[in-house]
Formats: C-alpha cells, structure tokens, sequence
C-alpha cells in the first residue's frame, strides 16, 4: 500500500495567505497543514508516499518536508505541470504508484481520528475503490454520494440539488482498476479529469466501490472561516486536556486555563489565556487577553490587545489595538497598532486581495 497526497492546489478562496505560500503550509495549531496527511498515512502503517506539486510553489513544499524521514515516511516528489483535475493527478503518478493499491489523500483536507480504518475495510471488503462519506450541512460543495442500501448507486460533482447529505471526503482507498478509470474519462464541463468521474466509472463498469462514514473529525480547508474550525477543532483534540503545558514563562500576573501549550522561548507577561489556545515558540503575549481557539505562532508579540478565534502565522504583531480580534486570519510579518496621529483615521496598507471588516 503506498499513499498520494496532493499539495498542488492554488487555494484562491485563500488569498491573500496563498500569494505568498502553499495552501498546504498553512498553520493549523502552529503546524503546516499539510503534516497532519503525513501522519495519519504514517500511522496506517504506510512507508512510501507521493506528494503531488505544482511547477510554481512546489519548491516551498519540497523544502519544508524533505525526505520524509522526520515521518518515518520515504517521499517521492510528483509534478503536475497544469492544473486538469484530481484524476489527472492519478495519471501523473502513475510510475510511482506502479499499479499497486493506494490510498489517495487530498492535502488540504484534515482529519482527526486517522484513516488506518479505513484501509483496513478496503482490504477485508476486497474493494476496487473505497470512499470515506461525512454527512454535512452543505453537501452541494462536494462530490456527493446516493446511497441506497449500504450501497453508493450514484456519485455526482458539486450537485446543485444533493441527492444526500453525505460528501464524499478527500480521502480515497483505491485498488488498481483506478487506472482504467482515470484514462478512460472525458474532461468535464470545467476542463477538468474529475475523480467523481472516475468513481462513477468504476461504478458503471461493475467494480465494487465501498464506503465507510467518517468516524472522527473532516474538515475541507477550502475557505478562510474552515480554516478557522479546523483550528478550533485539532486545539480542542489534540492539546492535552489535563490542562496548560507550560515550556515558556508565564508571570505570576498571569491567568492561563484550560487547554493551553506555551511553547519554549514564550513569555506571557499580565495577561490572560483561555484555552484551547496555543503560543508559538518565542512569542510575547503581554498585557493582553487570549481566547479560546486562538493559535499565535512563532515570534509573535502581542501586547496591550484581546484576541480571540484566531490564526497567526510567525513573525507578526498586534500592538495596543482597542478592539477584540476575532476570527481573523494573519499571516506572517502582519502588523496591526493603534496609531497617535491626528486626525484619528484608520490606515491600511494592504496587499492585493486581502480583507478587513471593521466594527
Ligand atoms: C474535491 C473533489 C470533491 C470532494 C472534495 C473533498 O473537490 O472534486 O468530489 O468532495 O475534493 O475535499 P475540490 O475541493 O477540489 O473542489
């Protein structure tokens, strides 16, 4: 069994965050998004892993996950020179799959509760292809699963009028006829070799296509506000529930409760953390109150503010602000403060596509 994980996706419901780094690299809890595919693929036993890049911010990837060994996982780097579909994703991997079973994994979908279940059902099944369902509020965004019976009867992209709720997640188990489908499909309306497509041809050629539903936590990272719950959520599960790990400093001005890791090099100086909560290595939280899944990563300087349902990437800096920041998403080098001049007017400098909300 070998694992496909894609980091190739452009993420443009994300810019600004993605002009400047891959979607995937995105922090959930102070970590790349993309680390939590490595280790639930890592924790279902699998060694040999393809990460799928594109032409353009594949460097950054290759950079910042190397070998794979940190996992236990030997990486093998795939390019797909142009953006034509998931099932063309299959197609360019195809020499590194060598025609052997695999589980595919969409990079910017992140679980909590690992997948090793489900490879286990693929091979006890004796599947051709097996779809890991979660029911949603929203399955129109989706590629969407008709089940009848325990059986998928029909699998449609992005319906406009559902025929269920359950979305088929990005995490597929495939046997070999995957191979077959994806080269016997027709681009889509879009462009695009859809995997949808392909599930809906092994499907029409009498392959058996089983499915588990989702017993853990998924999130589809696609949009600004996702981000924001996957973040909430791996706080919530993965920080230790016995209470605050405490590496850095924290005075004894301080009030830090609930799920809360300082990290080594941080110093919390008079100021308030409601946890789940995370404060990257070397930060500063000064004078200022934390709330709840809020992550603050590395270098960051907080001080004289109240932040709270947050991600902040390394490096940037909320000084002396006089309203709570709330569900908000910065990225590196960011720097929000209070300026004196008159006449008091907000200021902006802002690069292209980026959004603020003001009270
Ligand atoms: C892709 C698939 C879709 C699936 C989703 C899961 O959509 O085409 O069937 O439900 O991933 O994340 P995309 O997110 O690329 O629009």
């Amino acid at each position: 069994m070998r694992a496909l994980i894609t980091a190739g996706g452009r993420g443009t419901r994300l810019r600004p965050l993605t002009h400047t780094s891959n979607k995937h690299l995105i922090p959930i809890a102070n970590k790349p998004m993309i680390h939590y595919a490595l280790e639930a693929v890592a924790a279902a036993g699998i060694r040999d892993v393809g990460i799928v890049l594109n032409p353009d911010t594949g460097e950054e990837i290759r950079q910042g996950l190397g070998d794979g060994a940190a996992w236990g996982l030997a990486i093998t780097y795939v390019m797909q020179e142009a953006p034509l579909g998931l099932a063309h994703v299959i197609q360019a991997a195809e020499g590194f799959l060598r025609g052997e079973p695999f589980v595919f994994f969409l990079g910017d979908n992140v679980v909590v509760g690992g997948i090793r279940q489900f490879v286990e059902r693929f091979e006890a099944r004796g599947d051709h292809c097996h779809l890991v369902l979660a029911r949603v509020r929203d399955p129109q965004r989706f590629g969407v699963a008709e089940v009848q019976a325990d059986r998928i009867v029909r699998l449609v992209e992005k319906p406009a009028r559902p025929a269920s709720e359950f979305a088929v997640t990005g995490i597929y188990v495939y046997g070999p006829p995957i191979f077959e489908a994806v080269h016997a499909i027709r681009p889509s309306a879009r462009g695009e070799l859809e995997i949808t497509d392909a599930h809906q041809y092994l499907l029409d050629h009498g392959f058996r296509v089983g499915f588990s539903e989702i017993t853990g936590w998924w999130k589809d990272t696609g949009k600004p506000e996702d981000l924001l719950e996957a973040n909430r959520f791996v706080l919530d599960q993965v920080l230790d529930a016995t209470g605050p790990v405490i590496r850095g400093q924290v005075d004894a001005q301080s009030d830090v409760a609930g799920k809360v890791v300082v990290e080594a090099g941080a110093r919390v100086i008079a100021s308030q953390i409601r946890g789940p909560a995370i404060i990257g290595e070397d930060a500063v939280v000064e004078r200022s109150y934390i709330g709840p899944s809020t992550s603050v990563g590395r270098r960051c300087v907080i001080r004289n503010s109240e932040l709270e349902y947050s991600i902040l990437f390394e490096d940037t800096q909320i000084l002396d602000a006089d309203v709570r920041i709330e569900r908000s998403l910065l990225g590196r080098e960011v720097l929000i403060r209070r300026g004196n001049s008159r006449p008091k007017t907000q200021k902006f400098i802002l690069g292209d596509q980026s959004t603020i909300e003001l009270a």
